[in-house]
């Protein structure tokens, strides 16, 4: 692939330094990271260069844009707790969805025309068999999820009227572990993913945890999710971006392992993984948690032929305690 020039928003983050790093390791593009260190940490990034500026700030954004022509855009910059965007809405749909499009519109100005978008499957309306395809029903159950579908709804009328402007959308599952030196990871002081919570225990930093809810119609009464390593989903954006690049059309995938797991599978892999106790008691079930919430992921297998590498729930856990011991 050529050499591209990659602004890459929010590449401090959990996610996004993954990506960073990846692209670092794997090819030669030019990269600049925008990132205000709002839930990042500037050790993180890696590669390219880092500046610090809320995305928010147009004049510096559009400064930025109009000097270093950039071929394509990786957005990872958002908000991203579910029960925050209920109490505080309006912060979910300035961050996530008002400065989102003032991003596109001038990645439209200055000829940006490859956009890789992370989206979440938070979008979807619940359905029974709690499995996921991308022309399911759409029906987010949360200010987070809406902003996410907001923006998803937003590079769809783009690029309809402006055709050279091509998306990439990547609705991520349960983004979990961290890299496998333990140098980045996930930061989050408020997160309130399992996985990051059940390492905070493994490595002392919480006594204990709840699982909420063991009443739900599952194999062990607690609520299934599909836990992807983040190092696999680096490698699909990776995959992702050269497919927009070979084909100029935009498209949206799931991306996940096809394949749920209990809180207390979980539970019991980080058990394993930590040759340790993982204190945890039952407390009620949280409002607004399906039972089963879990990819397919054909569409993304066959057409970018992404094969994940790390579907393993102990190496997910062992990964992320280890990221956590050291943070
Ligand atoms: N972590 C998950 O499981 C998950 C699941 C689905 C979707 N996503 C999406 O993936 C993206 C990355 O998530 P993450 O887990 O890496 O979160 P994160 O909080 O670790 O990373 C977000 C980064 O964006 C930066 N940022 C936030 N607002 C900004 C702004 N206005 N200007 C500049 N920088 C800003 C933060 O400082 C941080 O470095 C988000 O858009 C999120 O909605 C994450």
């Amino acid at each position: 692939m050529q050499k591209l020039k990659i602004l890459i928003t929010g590449g401090a983050g959990y996610i996004g330094s993954h990506v960073l790093r990846l692209l670092g390791d794997t090819t030669n593009h030019e990269i600049v990271v925008v990132d205000n260190l709002e839930t990042g940490r500037e050790e993180s990034i890696l590669y390219g260069r880092h500046e610090n500026f809320d995305i928010g700030d147009i004049e510096r954004l559009e400064e930025l844009l109009k000097n270093e022509k950039f071929d394509a855009c990786f957005h990872f910059a958002g908000s991203i707790i579910v029960p925050e965007s209920v109490s505080d809405p309006i912060k979910y749909y300035k961050n996530n969805t008002v400065k989102t499009l003032c991003l596109i519109e001038l990645c439209l100005k200055y000829n940006v025309n490859k956009f890789v978008f992370s989206s979440t499957a938070a979008v979807y309306a619940q359905n029974d068999s709690g499995i996921y395809k991308e022309d399911d029903l759409i029906k987010p159950g949360n200010p987070y999820g809406k902003t996410k579908y907001m923006t998803e709804w937003m590079l769809e009328d783009i690029s309809n009227a402006y055709p050279d402007f091509n998306y990439l959308i990547l609705r991520y599952f349960n983004v979990a572990g961290a890299s496998l030196d333990g140098v980045i990871g996930q930061a989050g002081k408020t997160s309130t993913h399992l996985v990051k919570i059940a390492s905070e225990v493994a490595v002392g930093k919480r006594d204990k945890m709840y699982i909420y809810g063991e009443d739900y119609k599952t194999k062990d009464g607690t609520c299934i999710r599909d836990y992807i390593h983040v190092l696999d989903l680096a490698d699909a954006h990776i995959k992702g971006l050269e497919y927009l690049f070979q084909k100029n059309e935009s498209v949206v995938f799931n991306v996940g392992y096809n394949q749920g797991y209990s809180v207390h599978e979980v539970l019991n892999a980080m058990r394993q993984a930590m040759e340790h106790e993982i204190p945890a008691s039952i407390s009620s079930r949280r409002p607004g948690d399906d039972a089963v919430l879990v990819a397919n992921c054909d569409k993304i297998k066959s057409k970018l032929n992404w094969q994940p590498k790390y579907n393993d729930i102990k190496l997910i856990c062992k990964t992320a305690a280890n990221w956590e011991s050291k943070l």
